[in-house]
């Protein structure tokens, strides 16, 4: 499936400067994955958003040049694998920050699949697991949005975030917000 290319008219927003200013928006980290065997390919992504509930569908921004664009265009699907905290390693890898590549880059973790093959993260907080339903042109990137064929959750672990450059682990407030709410019940 190709993706149409559509000419923009010139920004003026210098690319560093946007990069810069993005740089603080934070952001759950994901790792999308597409292709089967030593096929696999996968990246570490946070340019991942959900689209419509019904039907299911989520769209990932990757970029032109990474390897897995290649292959969930050539493969026709993807899976959004959802890091908790202790996947912190992993994006890393798959960020490409110890020179792993390629397929060799699913050496480490618990790999399975559920229904369209693409890779599925054992530990995972959630999987979305799509086929490919368009290929939108984003520029340096492209949209690729994805009809959710399958979910999986796992267990609770704080979450794995983004911003400046640096992973920071959260942990939900909603235990904290919890236990104040049953105290200020109690409270006469
Ligand atoms: C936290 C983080 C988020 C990223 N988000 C994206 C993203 O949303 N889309 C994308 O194309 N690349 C993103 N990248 C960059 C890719 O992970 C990186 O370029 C990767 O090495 C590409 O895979 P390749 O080396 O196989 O081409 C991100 C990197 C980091 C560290």
């Amino acid at each position: 499936m190709a993706a149409a290319r559509r000419k923009t008219r010139d920004s003026f927003v210098e690319p560093a400067a946007f990069r810069s200013a993005m740089r603080e928006l934070a952001a759950g980290v994901t790792i999308v994955t597409s292709g089967v065997g030593l096929h696999r390919r996968g990246l570490t992504a946070t340019a991942v958003c959900s689209l419509s509930v019904e039907p299911p569908t989520l769209l990932a921004c990757i970029n032109r040049e990474a390897e897995c664009h290649r292959v969930i265009l050539e493969h026709g699907m993807f899976c959004v694998n959802v890091l908790g905290a202790a996947g912190e390693a992993l994006a890393a890898r798959f960020a490409g920050r110890d020179g792993v590549r390629g397929a060799e880059r699913f050496l480490h973790g618990d790999w399975g699949t559920l229904t369209t093959g693409a890779p599925v993260l054992g530990n995972a907080v959630a999987a979305f697991d799509c086929s490919l339903l368009e290929v939108l042109d984003g520029g340096t990137h492209s949209i690729c949005i994805g009809r959710v064929e399958a979910v999986a959750v796992g267990a609770s672990q704080p979450a794995l975030v983004y911003r400046a450059g640096l992973f920071a682990h959260v942990h939900p407030a909603g235990a904290v917000a919890s236990r104040t709410e049953s105290k200020a019940q109690e409270t006469p």
